[in-house]
């Protein structure tokens, strides 16, 4: 039975970090809630209250208005302070039912089902598509962002430009247009949080539920997932050593995933022939190609080659790109080149999910750019990561020969290297993951039945002697892994 007040009830102490009137509001509203207080009972008043505590009455004051704020009090002047009578917590239900304290919808089963990977931290040999730490001009990118940043009260205040920040737009198209031979304007060009985040816009502005997406298999599990969670059906599009097989999946596509320049996660680019057969067939199809245009600026042999966007006329490609590799990840900038006809539909669509990216950084993007070192760091990058390449295969061929055969590309900052043996590569890349070492397995990147087995290993991130040190505890992970039954 609920008591009216009592002075005792309240124990303050002067001395502890919180104010007195934070103090006795915590202690008062526990006391409502517990209903230790009586629903419609009375308080004393606040100079009485002040008087009996030997507190200053302001501390009481402030205590009893946030009370009133928030609904526990009920405060009238002249009047006695009275407990608001609320309704019981937690009442059992009339009749028991399911919690829906885990209960999520039919769509976001599927978002919770999909897989990632984003490795352990601090860890980056080997770890797949990681650009190296060392060598990033941190000196110079602190520098742009700094200046940025002390400009930002002008056009980086306000979220504005949804669409990316101009100069970085025009940037970005200059650098396409002469580097990938991309077909664009500045005004085709929509900053991302990454290619992940256009994946997701694309998905949600060009999918149905029960669309057919023909998805490269093995292939990118980040851009399923993307399709999957807007409800599409994924359709192998089958790649292997030799390129693209385009007999095409039975369904009609609505849309066509690929990463030409460098298919993730193989190496491998896809001739001239498969890529006029592939426009051909999404001509037939009515279908979306989204052209990935992953790695493409890592290639070892030759110049990097143009951009299927390029040579697609009857403009079905959006062509999306990203900072990861060229920068660095957690940087979470990334750009889609997209047809007119459906720029509308992208503004809504970053607008309304949320998804454009900091101006600040952009702007500082854009600066790094304009200023050269963008160039600057790619060529050397380039020079680094070929002579990296060189040495990771000589290392891992000389240590890992017995279980993994390297997969010959010319592109590209990863490797995939399949295995001789009967391994689970789930089981050997959760045992290299708690030694450290980020390599991540090939068969999450397939999605249908008879998943390849192999690892997918980056040589970029880290020096020629803990490459080393990292293949040799991949090494004894081999050794000290029973071959087993395939998941
Ligand atoms: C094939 C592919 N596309 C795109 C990305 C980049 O995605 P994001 O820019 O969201 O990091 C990755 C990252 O690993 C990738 O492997």
């Amino acid at each position: 039975m609920a008591a009216t007040f009592s002075v005792e009830a309240i124990v303050l102490n002067p001395s502890a970090p919180v104010n007195l009137h934070r103090q006795l509001y915590a202690q008062l509203r526990r006391l409502i809630e517990n209903r230790a207080l009586a629903s419609g009972g009375a308080l004393p008043s606040t100079r009485l209250l002040a008087k009996d505590l030997d507190i200053g009455r302001n501390s009481v004051i402030a205590a009893y208005d946030q009370l009133a704020l928030e609904g526990y009090l009920r405060l009238r002047r002249g009047a006695t302070p009275l407990v608001v009578d609320l309704p019981t917590r937690s009442q059992a239900p009339l009749q028991p039912r399911p919690s829906r304290s885990s209960h999520i919808s039919a769509r976001g089963k599927v978002l919770k089902a999909q897989r990632y990977h984003h490795g352990k931290p601090g860890s980056f040999a080997l770890h797949p598509g990681m650009p190296d730490p060392d060598n990033f001009p941190f000196n110079t990118w602190s520098r742009l962002l700094a200046r940025q940043a002390r400009r930002a009260r002008h056009d980086l205040f306000g979220a504005y430009h949804v669409t990316g920040h101009p100069p970085l737009r025009e940037a970005i198209a200059r650098y396409l247009s002469v580097s990938r031979g991309v077909n664009c304007t500045a005004e085709q060009i929509f900053i991302t949080n990454g290619a992940q985040s256009a994946f997701d816009l694309l998905a949600r502005l060009l999918l149905d539920p029960g669309d057919t997406v023909w998805m490269e298999e093995p292939g990118y599990y980040g851009a399923s997932a993307a399709f999957a969670a807007a409800g599409a059906r994924l359709s192998p599009l089958r790649v292997g050593e030799t390129g693209w097989q385009l007999d095409p999946p039975p369904a009609a596509p609505r849309l066509i995933f690929v990463t030409p320049s460098c298919h993730h996660p193989l190496g491998v680019t896809m001739p001239m022939e498969q890529r006029l057969n592939l426009l051909r067939l999404a001509e037939n199809w009515n279908a979306w190609i989204i052209e990935d245009d992953y790695d493409s600026e890592y290639r070892f042999q030759g110049q990097p080659i143009p951009a299927l966007q390029g040579v697609d006329v009857s403009n079905r490609t959006v062509f999306v790109g990203t900072f990861a590799k060229i920068l660095f990840p957690a940087m979470r900038l990334g750009f889609m080149v997209v047809p007119a006809t459906i720029s509308e539909g992208i503004v809504a669509a970053l607008s309304t999910t949320g998804q454009h990216a900091p101006l600040l950084t952009q702007a500082a993007l854009a600066d790094f750019m304009n200023e050269g070192h963008f160039a600057r760091h790619l060529r050397r990058m380039r020079r680094l990561y070929a002579a990296r390449r060189q040495n990771f295969m000589t290392i891992c061929e000389e240590h890992l020969g017995e279980w993994l055969r390297l997969q010959r590309t010319e592109s590209g900052i990863q490797l995939v290297g399949h295995f001789q043996s009967a391994h689970d590569d789930k089981a050997v890349a959760a045992g290299a993951v708690a030694q450290g070492l980020n390599v991540s397995p090939l068969s999450i990147q397939y999605r249908h039945a008879n998943p390849q087995h192999g690892l997918v290993m980056g040589f970029a991130a880290a020096d020629e002697k803990t490459t080393k040190k990292a293949i040799q505890k991949l090494q004894h992970v081999f050794q000290n892994t029973k071959p087993q039954k395939r998941g």
